[in-house]
């Protein structure tokens, strides 16, 4: 995949609610960053290499809104400048040299996203996330030995259901996938698909409150290039499901998976049965996925066969390509 399209996006880092007061360290892309908050409470990312001795920062503080070294307690500000030298007589006469490069930083989504350059498109909004009719449970994060593409398209191939996950997403029985639209629109690919609701276990009753069972469930996709994807769920009444899927290019062979999901109903179940489910499901996936050749795909020529049913990852791919991350 292109690198300069992939460093031109917002990418996921890691659950706003798991950046505290101590520094995180976290990989995009291959580089290493680190991220913090400062005295407004503002997420910031920088790289995380001390420009005195090429310390980790993320093994320092945050100190009265500065980042602060491990090794000789230099600060830096918001913006990545040094603010002060302790070594030095005067420690506020720091040389314009001594700052370090900053990224992008936004929080959005109850995730935290970096650009490590201009990005070039902005995260999708979801109303749901600030609704308090909805209730967003955090799933994860799952981190695989994969490329963050194949982690995506996991998520949108329906026809593992029936083989990979029997009676949680899918019925062994019931293996063909129906007739579905894939349209791309620009930077994002939307397609919808509509299937009887698989047989839900007991054990994690997620979708159904048990009366459901036999229900059409209708699901609408957007996946916003490059790795993030949208899914709404409904069986024709008022109550609704959104989930909120973005992945992590950690480097070329990892990526960390935020799965975040909505509801508008069943706001009494403890969060551990969504969070558990997701586990499973992602576990199944996991193996799958992880043993898959070649990690990254050649999206001028994948050499793979693509079924009528797999139009949702033919029309990812060429979206991918026709937006110049090919
Ligand atoms: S290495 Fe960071 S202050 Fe010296
Ligand atoms: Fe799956």
């Amino acid at each position: 995949m292109n690198h300069a399209a992939l460093r031109q996006s917002w990418h996921p880092v890691c659950y706003s609610a798991d950046l505290a007061a101590q520094p995180r360290a976290v990989t995009l892309l291959g580089e290493r960053l680190v991220i913090w908050r400062d005295a407004a409470g503002a997420a910031r990312a920088f790289v995380d290499r001390c420009i005195h001795r090429g310390t980790a920062l993320s093994l320092g503080r945050v100190e009265d809104g500065a980042l602060v070294c491990p090794y000789h307690g230099w600060h830096f500000d918001a913006e990545g400048r040094c603010t002060l030298i302790p070594q030095l007589e005067d420690p506020r006469r720091v040389p314009a040299r001594a700052a370090l490069s900053a990224f992008a930083c936004i929080e959005r989504l109850g995730l935290v996203w970096v650009a490590l350059e201009a990005p070039r498109r902005a995260v999708p909004d979801v109303p749901e996330w600030s609704d308090p009719a909805w209730r967003v449970v955090r799933t994860g994060p799952f981190t695989w030995n994969a490329f963050a593409q194949r982690m995506l398209e996991n998520f949108t191939d329906f026809g593992h259901f029936a083989f990979v996950h029997e009676g949680l997403l899918g019925d062994p029985a019931r293996p063909v996938v129906a007739q579905y639209d894939v349209k791309i629109d620009g930077d994002v690919v939307r397609y919808a698909y509509g299937r009887p609701d698989a047989p839900n276990t007991d054990a994690l009753p997620v979708f159904t409150h048990g009366e459901r069972k036999d229900e059409m469930r209708r699901t609408r996709y957007a996946i916003h290039l490059p790795f993030t994807l949208i899914e709404y769920i409904d069986w024709g009444g008022a109550d609704g499901m959104v989930y909120v899927f973005a992945v992590q290019p950690v480097d070329d062979t990892h990526a960390i998976g935020y799965c975040q999901v909505a509801r508008n109903y069943q706001h009494d179940q403890p969060e551990t049965v969504m969070q558990e489910f997701e586990r499973v499901i992602f576990g199944q996936d996991q193996t799958i996925v992880e043993s898959q050749t070649p990690v990254v795909v050649d999206l001028g020529n994948d050499g793979e066969v693509h079924m009528v049913f797999d139009k949702v990852a033919q029309a990812y791919r060429r979206a991918l390509r026709e937006n110049g991350f090919g």
